[in-house]
């Protein structure tokens, strides 16, 4: 459970990513995924929070946040940057979090650095964990071709690109059905973008 790339270059993605989304539709997505969360027991769950700007938005639209990473970096600026919310140490797995209902899972970004073979059993173990109705927002690079996953140079750590088509079957064969997705674009940016909303059944 390490990120050497994301420790070595947290302070400079501190400087450069000051705000919690990069696209307003960003932002749309993270307030509909409150609301299908807002009334849940427990705490939502914020996978690879990096600098916990989203858990800290989240956690101002009423939610009871714990955002979690494996960068030890990454954890230092969220937690000086948001002090009033949790942050924990641990990766996508989520086998420290062992206390307590999940009430949702928000997971942005994230996945793309976990190995696609390893994805499918981190989401279904999400399923294991929680109950029905719990929703869970998955954003991530998309590629444009249907298909496995696919590796792409990332800056930072190894990361792999999924069309949205395999990765809501990758959350279907899991257990959770899919209520909306999204796919955005932006000229300044070489990949198209993804967000997957799910329900557990
Ligand atoms: C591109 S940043 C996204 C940060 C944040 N979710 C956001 O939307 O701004 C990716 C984050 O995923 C974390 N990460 C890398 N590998 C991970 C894993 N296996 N499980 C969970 N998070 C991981 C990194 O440490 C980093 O903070």
């Amino acid at each position: 459970m390490t990120q050497p790339g994301y420790d070595a270059l947290a302070d400079t993605y501190a400087e450069m990513f000051p705000d919690p989304y990069q696209y307003p539709i960003e932002a749309h997505a993270a307030a509909a995924f409150a609301e299908a969360a807002a009334g849940r027991i427990g705490r939502t769950v914020d996978v690879g929070c990096g600098l916990g700007h989203v858990a800290a938005d989240l956690a101002a639209r009423g939610l009871d946040v714990i955002g979690v990473d494996p960068s030890p970096g990454m954890l230092a600026h969220a937690r000086s940057l948001h002090p009033h919310v949790a942050f924990s140490a641990d990766d996508a797995s989520l086998s420290t979090l062992t206390d307590g209902p999940i009430a949702a899972i928000l997971a942005r970004f994230s996945l793309i650095h976990v190995e696609p073979s390893e994805v499918r059993s981190t989401v279904r173990r999400w399923a294991a964990r929680v109950s029905a109705g719990t929703p869970v927002l998955v954003a991530f690079q998309a590629a444009d071709e249907p298909g496995p996953a696919i590796a792409f140079d990332h800056a930072v750590a190894p990361a792999w690109r999924w069309h949205p088509d395999e990765f809501g079957e990758v959350l279907a064969a899991a257990g959770f059905e899919e209520s909306w997705r999204i796919v955005y674009r932006d000229k300044n940016y070489r990949f198209p973008m993804a967000q997957i909303l799910a329900h557990r059944r």
